[in-house]
């Protein structure tokens, strides 16, 4: 092959990768607040195509057909959703005569065939679309699909997104027909070495569209991204902006809270950005005991939003935490974005409510959302029911710390998840890392995630779940020895005490040294117990062993002087393809204080009691 043409191959190749990032990139233009824009739902049933060689996407040479401009090979596409116009063609697929899957929801739990399945599948749906509102401009929103999904709509493609637990957006609005739209949406969940998360987790690899689907309608200009909250440290100084999409970028910007009788107006610049700070005054700063929202309603020319949000403070002093400058204890647990009665995802109200009444019967103020961002359904119904929450990218346990790629993987998933989030009032801490190993690409890649975070929102603590370590000969004198953490505001851990090292008594035995002066939480303890399995406190898997091993922990961390925040691992049962034990674990990790049905065990007892004395002993009072 002359030069020439292995030069203009590698352009093609380096134009086919430059597309692929800018596209990855625009991913990232999150249109937020969809719960009050104008919305066509698409949630429903979606036809499927299992390819597992995706035969559909890779021409047999294994070339992406999507990015060759070769119209020869329509009929292999699958995005084409083609249909054969006469009867000599060849076509190998056809969405019409195949199966049908529920959006949103893991392809898992709805086709056993499936239930193990990490690989690719093509969805399809089919619309017809009458704007709403004379929309001039159409966005298509997906609340998330894991892992990777590929998007067509009437066979152009739209983009691309990585990472399973943020939202995405791209806009349709020349693309679209009024009648038998197809979007076609190419998921793949296979674990990657270079992935965010990588190869090993210890929860279950659901697949699939896994949270809700929308058609947006804005007008021509309209309100894309915004940020009305507290200035950092203070109780009424609103810092934020306002971000315009479209053609009119510098214009008018009026900011309202009708309840304190505010009206303000403001300026977007040629960018569409309009800086907002104004005072809030009488206002009802939010908190559990009162979590009180405002409705502040935001319009620039026809584009008008409604939101509603709460102002707080957040801060560390020391080793205290404070919030709306009251110092107080997070009584907290780890949650997985899980409805275990129904084995799969939790994406709905319904869902959110479920595992937040649970929490609430803990006589819990806080979760932590492990170990990806959850759905929105789960941080506004906690806003609402005054529960705080820890928010938390896949970046866990071996990711591929040199890999430039895979950072650029992490940043992104971390901006959406702020971007999404950030007027929500509970959400107090952004938490970029799950027991990752002490390395200096790691220290690097994490601080460089930090930066990221309070470049992005610098009013909420950041931190990462870190691991214990002994410090000294003695065995039973436990510290955290890691050198990422002199740059996180509160210093968390995972200790194991009871459960992977040694037996619960060992509890008792052993002391914590923490050297630094910063609010503490203890991010994991816990062990695993069968609901229903009764025996002596020293018989593993039984409720009795699993009540003892809260006892000695409760106590053992009680004596931590910086300690300000606990969240047990964890809520409730979890799938997790790490645990085999039959008749015990099958596929169920069990170091839930419920069981995956909701059915209390001993320890949730423990657990309860122990915050109702932390209560009283913080009461904050309104
Ligand atoms: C780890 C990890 C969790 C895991 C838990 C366990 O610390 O962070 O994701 O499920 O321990 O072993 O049960």
């Amino acid at each position: 092959m002359k030069t020439v043409q292995i030069l203009f191959i590698v352009t093609l190749f380096i134009l086919g990768g430059k597309y692929v990032n800018a596209q990855l990139q625009s991913s990232s233009d999150q249109i937020i607040n969809i719960q009050h824009r104008d919305t066509i739902s698409l949630n429903g049933q979606w036809k499927y195509i299992v390819d597992q060689y995706e035969n559909g996407y890779y021409n047999y040479r294994y070339q992406p057909i999507d990015q060759q401009e070769n119209a020869s090979q329509v009929s292999e596409a699958i995005f084409n959703d083609y249909h054969p116009v006469n009867k000599s063609e060849r076509v190998e697929y056809d969405f019409d005569l195949s199966g049908e899957l529920t959006v949103p929801g893991s392809w898992n739990y709805q086709d056993e065939k499936l239930f193990y399945y990490e690989g690719n599948i093509w969805y399809r749906k089919k619309f017809d679309y009458n704007s709403l509102k004379s929309a001039k401009r159409v966005f298509i929103y997906f609340g998330a699909v894991n892992y990777e999904a590929h998007v067509y709509l009437n066979g152009k493609k739209l983009g691309m997104h990585q990472g399973g637990f943020t939202p995405f957006n791209f806009e349709i609005t020349s693309f679209l027909k009024e009648k038998d739209n197809s979007l076609v949406v190419k998921v793949d969940n296979k674990r990657k070495k270079e992935a965010v998360p990588t190869l090993n987790t210890d929860w279950f690899n659901y697949g699939g569209i896994t949270r809700d689907v929308a058609l947006i309608e804005v007008p021509e200009t309209f309100i894309r991204d915004y940020k009305i909250q507290l200035k950092k440290g203070s109780l009424n100084q609103i810092d934020g902006f306002i971000r315009l999409s479209g053609n009119k970028l510098a214009q008018s910007v009026m900011v309202s809270i009708p309840e304190l009788n505010i009206k303000k107006e403001f300026t977007s610049n040629e960018n569409g950005l309009a800086f907002v700070q104004f005072q809030l005054e009488n206002a009802t700063l939010w908190s559990p005991e009162n979590p009180k929202l405002y409705q502040v309603e935001i319009s620039a020319g026809e584009s008008k939003i409604m939101d509603e949000i709460g102002f707080r403070s957040i801060e560390t002093q020391g080793s205290d935490l404070l919030l709306n400058g009251k110092s107080f204890f997070l009584r907290g647990i780890c949650i997985h974005e899980e409805n275990g009665i129904r084995s799969d995802r939790a994406w709905s109200v319904e869902d959110a409510r479920l595992l937040l009444n649970r929490v609430k019967e803990l006589n819990c103020n806080f979760v932590r959302l492990a170990h990806y961002p959850h759905n929105e359904n789960m941080i506004r119904q906690a806003e609402k029911m005054g529960i705080m929450v820890w928010s938390e990218i896949p970046v866990y346990w071996t990711i591929d710390w040199e890999n430039e790629a895979t950072y650029k993987n992490a940043e992104a998933q971390l901006t959406d998840m702020i971007t999404r989030d950030k007027n929500r009032a509970n959400v107090i801490i952004w938490s970029v890392a799950n027991e990752t190993p002490v390395s200096d690409a790691r220290t690097r890649f994490l601080t460089n995630l930090i930066g990221k975070t309070r470049e992005l929102d610098n009013t909420r603590l950041v931190s990462a779940a870190l691991e214990k370590h002994t410090i000294s000969e003695n065995p039973l004198v436990f510290a955290v020895e890691d050198p990422f953490a002199q740059f996180v505001d509160v210093l968390s851990f995972n200790q194991y005490l009871g459960w992977y090292d040694g037996l619960p008594e060992k509890c008792t035995r052993s002391t914590w040294t923490i050297k630094y002066n910063k609010p503490v939480i203890v991010s994991e303890f816990g062990g695993d117990a069968k609901f229903g399995v009764h025996a002596d406190k020293d018989t593993r898997w039984s409720e009795e062993f699993q009540e003892e091993l809260y006892i000695r922990n409760l106590e053992m961390l009680d004596k931590i002087p910086q300690l300000r925040g606990l969240t047990p691992w964890i809520l409730t049962d979890f799938r997790s393809p790490r645990r085999l034990l039959p008749g015990i674990q099958d596929g169920w990790n069990r170091k839930g204080v419920f069981s995956e049905k909701g059915e209390k065990k001993k320890a949730f007892f423990i657990l309860k009691e122990f915050y109702n004395k932390k209560q009283k002993a913080y009461f904050i009072g309104k």
